[in-house]
């Protein structure tokens, strides 16, 4: 088992540079997610520890070791990809030893190996199957098998679930965090889903182009964001932005002026630091779940109705104000009532400046 560490970690391809000096350190055993939209640099940053890209600048350390001129083989890494190429004319059993066999293993090792990891993916009865035969889940399954066969200290993933369809996502999903509690092995997960971030993590890591903009777990990254950047790709759906102009401000909090309300519409807010200047514009965060019953929360809006997503439990409500921007609001089922308008209220809130910095 190793733990990993980044140090102002740069990568340039040519003279355009995809990665701006990224640090970061991964505790041995720990899952950690890469999460940012495509493109961010995910996958490249990933491929650097994996040793596939080489290191413009920085180290990259495995188990306490620099490896940044150590041949991918050397590393002690398995890296599974989105694509699952599995050898078509050979069995399951065979796709999961042949790394091994190449490279004259011992046999009855290789043998033990194929025992346990078809145990850990319960694959067992699908040993002796060729990939045709297989579903799209029992594939990556066997994809995963042959990232187990080689006993790795550090198990990379690369979107390894996206070509699943939604209910084989959910079930891999699962079985990855069994494989983790299982192996007990350091696990670095690239993803642009959320969902998958959120679920599967230890810690997220959230990128964005090129630069680590928030590191934490799950819940601390949606309960405490850094920036607008982070609060908007954690959390499903996306937190809502309102703009707003600050009226008044001093040491303990901040009042501001929500736009495009019918009725004036003010929020105040506590403040630990610095609140900006009277008229300086700021961004009010609000997430669809922190909208309640009119009069209950810090601020009332007055919103028009446009669609109802009745989902059973709960419902969306897409709704626009007299400023004409959309708004996702999450209430009970039984607390939508079959209106063109409706007042909710702002339960919580969070501030950014126009920076996307985070007031607090
Ligand atoms: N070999 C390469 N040469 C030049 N640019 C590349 C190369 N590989 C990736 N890039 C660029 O680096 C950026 C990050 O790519 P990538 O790491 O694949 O993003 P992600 O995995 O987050 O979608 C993209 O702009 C991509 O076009
Ligand atoms: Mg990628």
């Amino acid at each position: 088992m190793a733990g990993v560490t980044l140090s102002k970690v740069v990568k340039r391809f040519g003279s355009y540079e995809i990665i701006h000096g990224a640090s970061l350190e991964v505790a041995d055993g720990e899952f950690v997610v890469f999460v940012g939209p495509s493109g961010c640099g995910k996958s490249t940053l990933l491929r650097m520890i994996a040793g596939l890209e080489s290191v413009t600048e920085g180290d990259v350390s495995i188990g306490g070791r620099v490896v940044n001129d150590v041949e991918p083989a050397e590393r002690g890494v398995a890296m599974v990809f989105q694509s699952y190429a599995l050898y078509p004319h050979m069995t399951v059993e065979q796709n999961l030893s042949f790394g091994l066999r190449m490279t004259g293993h011992d046999k009855a090792d290789i043998a033990r190996r194929v025992e346990r990891t078809a145990g850990i993916l319960r694959i067992a009865e699908l040993l002796k199957r060729k990939p045709r035969q297989l579903s799209g889940g029992q594939r990556q399954r066997v994809a995963i098998g042959r990232a187990i066969m080689r006993e790795p200290q550090l198990f990379l993933f690369d979107e390894p679930l996206s070509n699943l369809d939604a209910e084989l996502r959910v079930q891999m999903r699962v079985e990855l965090a069994r494989l983790h509690k299982e192996l007990g092995v350091t696990m670095i997960y690239v993803t642009h889903d959320q969902t998958e971030a959120m679920t599967l993590a230890d810690r997220i890591v959230v990128l964005r182009d090129g630069t680590i903009e928030q590191v934490g777990r799950p819940l601390d990254l949606y309960n405490d964001p850094d920036n607008q950047f982070v609060a908007g790709f954690v959390g499903s759906p996306k937190m809502n932005f309102i703009p707003a102009l600050v009226v008044e401000g001093d040491g303990r909090g901040v009042t501001v002026e929500l736009a495009g309300q019918e009725r004036t519409t003010r929020l105040t807010q506590p403040l630990a630091g610095p609140a900006p200047e009277p008229g300086s514009r700021v961004v009010v965060g609000v997430r669809p779940e922190h909208f309640g019953d009119a009069g209950k929360g810090d601020a009332d809006l007055l919103v028009n109705v446009d669609i109802v997503e009745h989902l059973g439990g709960t419902s969306f409500i897409y709704a626009s104000t007299a400023g004409d921007y959309g708004l996702v609001i999450q209430r009970d089922a039984d607390g939508v009532a079959d209106a063109a308008e409706i007042t909710v209220s702002i339960r919580k809130s969070y501030l950014f400046d126009e920076n996307g910095k985070r007031l607090r």
